[in-house]
């Protein structure tokens, strides 16, 4: 049996669903936060309660007591822990939403989690806890330069995780996700605001003219990882990168878009952005040394497939983001 925090967000969704289509029971929890619309995080829970593997739990980790009920029946669980304020602009605007959803909510989380019986602990942590660098791509052991608040709120969650699973016998890993994209994505991401602002004919501003390099990485290589590595019981605790490893340029992305859809497009090209990292470009060879035959998604067909899906995805207005 899994616990999913954060299955109605966009990587949670995707596991639970991977994870109830194998028949495995998962009990999913989430706050239901507003940071983007409501509507298409019930969108993703309608499609996972039809399936009698899956039961709902709308609560906030930050409320202990009804987490505890929760844990109550729990036994022999392997938790995947996505619940969080992800975003790095947003974490200027409204910092205590990270502090809250990322270092409080994991805090009680982990203090739960001492009366239950666990077969795994993932955590899911960022590649924003790298900063920029001076040599890639970035190695698990690279000294962190977290740049924003968000990155420092997922480097407090680390180390929550490693002052009180370190010396337990206790399965646990800590995963730093690059850049994910795909259907029944995240509204505040590049790809699929793009294809939302290019619906409505707005204008679409590019940051530091497009020469971001993004280590693009698609949805279901993601899970693929993640269930391979909930797997795998290790006693000493590890840190990997989740990454395709092969950094494109924004601009590179803006072609494809061009190459895929036969729509022209307004784009505001402006200078880079307070606490946006220039590159994002991990190593993922201790991560395919620990689970082997993992052929990562080309960008190419990664996005083919996620624009599919915008198309025949019935409540675009769900998808535009108006932050
Ligand atoms: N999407 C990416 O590219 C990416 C990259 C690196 C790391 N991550 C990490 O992966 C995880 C999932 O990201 P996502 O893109 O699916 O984001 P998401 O916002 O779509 O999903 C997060 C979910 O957690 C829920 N949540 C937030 N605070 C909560 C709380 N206190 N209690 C219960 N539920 C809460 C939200 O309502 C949301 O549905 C996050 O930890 C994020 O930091 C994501």
């Amino acid at each position: 049996m899994y616990l999913i925090t954060g299955c109605a967000g966009f990587i949670g969704y995707h596991m639970s669903h991977y994870l109830i289509k194998k028949k495995i029971k998962v009990i999913g929890i989430d706050s239901l936060n507003k940071y983007y619309s409501k509507e298409l995080k019930l969108k993703r829970l309608n499609i996972l309660k039809k399936n009698k593997f899956f039961k709902f739990y709308e609560v906030n980790l930050c409320n202990k007591n009804k987490v505890k009920k929760i844990f109550k029946s729990l036994t022999k669980i392997k938790i995947i822990h996505l619940a969080a304020q992800p975003g790095v602009i947003y974490s200027y605007k409204n910092p205590k939403s990270y502090y809250s959803n990322n270092v409080e909510a994991t805090r009680n989380l982990v203090h739960l989690c001492k009366n239950i019986d666990i077969d795994q602990f993932l955590l899911i942590s960022s590649s924003s806890v790298y900063g920029d660098q001076k040599k890639y791509p970035i190695l698990e052991n690279t000294k962190l330069k977290p740049i924003n608040y968000y990155a420092k709120t997922k480097i407090e969650c680390e180390k929550i995780i490693k002052n009180n699973y370190k010396n337990l016998p206790i399965s646990t890993k800590i995963l730093r996700p690059f850049t994910v994209y795909g259907p029944y994505g995240r509204p505040d991401m590049l790809i699929l605001k793009f294809l939302s602002y290019m619906k409505k004919n707005k204008k679409i501003n590019i940051y530091n003219y497009g020469k971001y390099l993004r280590d693009f990485t698609y949805i279901d290589d993601v899970i693929k990882i993640m269930f391979l590595l909930s797997k795998k019981k290790n006693l000493k605790m590890e840190t990997y990168n989740i990454c395709a490893s092969r950094p494109i340029e924004i601009n590179t992305i803006l072609k494809l878009f061009k190459k895929n859809l036969n729509k022209s497009f307004h784009i505001k090209y402006l200078p880079k952005r307070k606490g946006e990292m220039l590159v994002t470009y991990g190593s993922n060879k201790k991560l395919l040394k620990s689970i082997k035959n993992i052929k990562f998604t080309k960008i190419e067909i990664g996005l083919k497939k996620t624009i599919n899906w915008y198309k025949n995805f019935k409540n675009k207005k769900s998808l535009f983001l108006h932050k």
